[in-house]
């Protein structure tokens, strides 16, 4: 082992260790999202490739999860594909319910916990032909994949993330037209905001409707992507984005969620060390934003996502120890942070970028789709090891 594990702080028994990824990243073949369909004319939507069968984990999910158990984590965030589950309007197959009955029992059977994440920035066709999150009905026809969800599958969720960063969804398809439906309208973005906050607040109700009973309260909350904006770097700038990037998405949540999801990897302005993304690597930010938003909404977090892409695992290490670090620390000074996941438990189809970046614990040769731990994941597994208090 190269890095020397020095933490600052034990974590008490029932922290949670995880790793996290969502179905279009891993499963293979989602054909009926609209991500999918996108990638059918991926160079004429300058998307780096199509996503294929990814590392097929649709079908290896158990030999994936035996490896997350090799890492001793004890808890997996994984996103249901609602266009798997909701193919065509209103029609349920039943079959892939079933499959993804098998997936979270397997990952039980394990004493892994499970994070469901009934939106992870892919859509069923049918919604997307319908103005997927433009349209105003769009958040009622949500709340109906979610309920049905919850029914089949409530018994087997630990904790549900209704939806992953509405901020970035809207700013990569709407704003900056980089994602499918590839559009520059600042009102589109702004609508389809506006659409996700309210489809988690029926989501959220729903779920506690369904799944609450006199002596338990079903854990739900969105996960965020927050980025450490350096106030000195171009200040009215980084002040501006602080707000409309981070905290105005919190905000409109807050309220309907029980834990405060946050999706953390870089800073901007404040550190010279990079990815190979070229996204700032700078731990701190973790440990400044958890005060931050703690302070502000007093609602237990989870670090639903932290990882960096990097060829080289030692960068890898480096970023693990670090982060876990700065979640340590934030802990120390009060802040309720109950679990850590990271990003991402094995290397897979990073959107428009293909799979060139590497953010996996876990090596996947695309070719014979054989896997392999990699040094970052061992060392993962010490500091679970090590951190019991
Ligand atoms: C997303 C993941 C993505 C990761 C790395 C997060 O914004 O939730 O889907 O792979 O960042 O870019």
């Amino acid at each position: 082992m190269v890095l020397y594990i020095d933490m600052p702080l034990k974590f008490p028994a029932d922290f949670l260790w995880g790793t996290a990824a969502s179905a279009h990243q891993v499963e293979g073949s989602n054909t009926h999202n609209d991500w999918w369909q996108a990638e059918q004319n991926w160079a004429g939507q300058k998307l780096k490739e199509p996503s294929g069968k990814t590392c097929d984990h649709y079908h290896r999910f158990e030999e994936d999860f035996a490896l997350a158990q090799k890492i001793h984590t004890n808890a997996h965030r994984l996103s249901l594909e609602w266009s798997r589950i909701e193919p065509k309007e209103g029609e349920w197959a039943q079959a892939e319910i079933e499959h993804y009955r098998l997936v979270l029992r397997s990952l039980k059977s394990k004493n892994i916990k499970t994070m469901a994440t009934l939106h992870h920035f892919t859509n069923p066709v049918w919604f997307s032909r319908q103005g997927g999150w433009q349209n105003q009905n769009a958040p009622e026809k949500f709340q109906r994949f979610a309920q049905k969800a919850a029914g089949e599958l409530g018994d087997l969720v630990d904790f549900w993330i209704t939806i992953n960063e509405p901020t970035v969804l809207a700013v990569q398809g709407y704003l900056a037209g980089r994602w499918t439906p590839f559009l520059r309208s600042p009102l589109a973005a702004f609508r389809v905001i506006k659409n996700l906050v309210r489809a988690n607040s029926l989501a959220y109700q729903s779920l506690h409707r369904q799944l609450d009973t006199p002596k338990t309260k079903v854990q739900i909350g969105v996960a965020h992507h927050i980025i450490y904006f350096h106030p000195f770097a171009r200040l009215g700038l980084a002040l501006s984005a602080d707000w409309l990037f981070n905290d105005w998405t919190i905000r409109k949540t807050a309220r309907d969620c029980d834990f405060l999801g946050l999706n953390y990897y870089r800073s901007f302005g404040a550190s010279r060390s990079r990815s190979d993304l070229g996204w700032e690597v700078y731990p701190d930010g973790l440990e400044k934003l958890a005060l931050k938003y703690y302070r502000r909404h007093k609602k237990p977090i989870y670090i639903t996502e932290n990882g960096i892409a990097a060829t080289d695992d030692k960068k890898r290490q480096e970023y693990l120890l670090s982060h876990i670090n700065a979640v340590a620390l934030a802990r120390q000074k009060g802040v309720d942070i109950r679990g850590y996941f990271h990003w991402s438990l094995l290397d897979n189809f990073e959107w428009a970028l293909g799979f060139t970046p590497k953010f996996g614990l876990i090596e996947v040769d695309f070719k014979t789709l054989e896997r392999h731990l990699k040094p970052s994941a061992l060392l993962y597994r010490k500091i679970i090891d090590e951190a019991q208090e």
